[in-house]
């Protein structure tokens, strides 16, 4: 009997030493096997009881349980131990470095075009104009005779036109023709209408001319419009537009659906007026053409000139974002090269 003891007791310190040096779960699967397991060191010994003197069997049955309780409890500390430092490398090996910085999504932007126009449409409507929208494929009609232009005067000279392949149909060369459709639409309204939208034009495409480009039309017909309102107007706009510091003047021009005409420019956005290669030294940029609308075209909207008058203005868009950000090729709008387009 203290021959079994005695190798109960060390059969646990060494079962005990064993647990404790498995360095993970495979190493300590082999050691709960040696000791532990059905055809373990343990098991060996308790078979041995069975050969034992019945009295004195619970005494060392006792110590057996303790022995495999203890050794139990031993496992499952190491188990628990060997788990820990698994968790503790594998959060050490995935750490998550939180400084990093993120990767960057491209995100899509709207097209110069789209927000000068925006811009642009703000500010009327801001003054109490409605955007009106007209048609890109205009009559000949339309686009010139209602405009006081007749077939074979000189003046077509000023817009190279796309004709499509249908007699007296073409792509506008201009918005101006809207002025007809909106007047005829709202005759004998009062009006107060931005057209904005895309013309084409039958020409030789350079750095300062498109085959297309935007223009922002605008008209306002009533009894008393006057060239002052034409003009607080378009000082107003410039302001909003430019700033409100900017100097504005109007010089004389000629269109021949305005009555008088008049161009209008703004202070160089670019060197405040001092002389810069974008307005070629002189310190002023055209921004818009503009004028009285003549008798025969409000006529032809509808209006009886003796007691309507209006006035009218055109201006580029793109020709804006051009002076604005000093772009010195009108190509680059609808080139799609995103070079250009993400510096927006
Ligand atoms: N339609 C003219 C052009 O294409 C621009 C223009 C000038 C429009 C004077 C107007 C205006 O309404 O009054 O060049």
């Amino acid at each position: 009997m203290e021959h079994i003891l005695q190798q109960l007791t060390s059969l646990g310190a060494e079962a005990q030493r064993a647990l404790q040096g498995a360095a993970n779960q495979a190493a300590l699967e082999q050691v709960r096997v040696r000791y532990l397991g059905r055809k373990g060191a343990l098991a060996a010994i308790l078979r041995e009881l069975a050969d034992l003197d019945p009295a004195e069997r619970p005494a060392i049955g006792k110590v057996a349980n303790e022995v495999k309780q203890r050794l139990e409890a031993a496992l499952a500390a190491q188990r628990e131990a060997i788990e820990a430092v698994a968790q503790q490398a594998a959060v050490v090996a995935e750490r998550v470095d939180v400084t990093l910085p993120g990767r960057p999504v491209p995100m899509g932007r709207l097209h110069p075009s789209t927000r000068i126009l925006r811009r642009i449409c703000q500010i009327w409507s801001d003054m109490g104009f409605q955007v009106y929208r007209s048609r890109d494929v205009e009559t000949e009609e339309m686009n010139f005779e209602l405009l006081n232009i007749p077939a074979h005067h000189p003046a077509r000279d000023m817009w190279d036109t796309f004709y499509t392949t249908t007699e007296g149909m073409l792509l506008r060369t201009h918005t101006s023709p809207g002025q007809i459709r909106a007047m005829r639409q709202y005759c004998p309204e009062p009006i107060r209408v931005i057209l904005p939208g895309m013309c084409y034009r039958y020409e030789q495409i350079t750095a300062r001319s498109e085959i297309q480009f935007h223009q922002v039309e605008g008209l306002a017909v009533g009894r008393h419009v006057t060239m002052t309102d034409l003009k607080g107007t378009l000082v107003d706009f410039a302001h909003r537009m430019f700033g409100a510091d900017r100097k504005v003047r109007f010089r004389a021009s000629h269109f021949p659906f305005t009555e008088p005409s008049a161009e209008m420019d703004v202070e160089c956005i670019i060197c405040e007026g001092q002389g810069c290669v974008v307005c070629k030294q002189s310190g002023w940029l055209e921004i818009l053409g503009c004028g009285m609308v003549h008798p025969e075209v409000l006529r032809n909207g509808g209006y009886d000139p003796a007691v309507f008058s209006g006035f009218a203005f055109g201006m580029g868009p793109e020709r804006i974002t051009m002076l604005k950000h000093g772009i010195e090729d009108i190509r680059y709008f609808w080139a799609n090269d995103l070079r250009f387009l993400e510096q927006f």
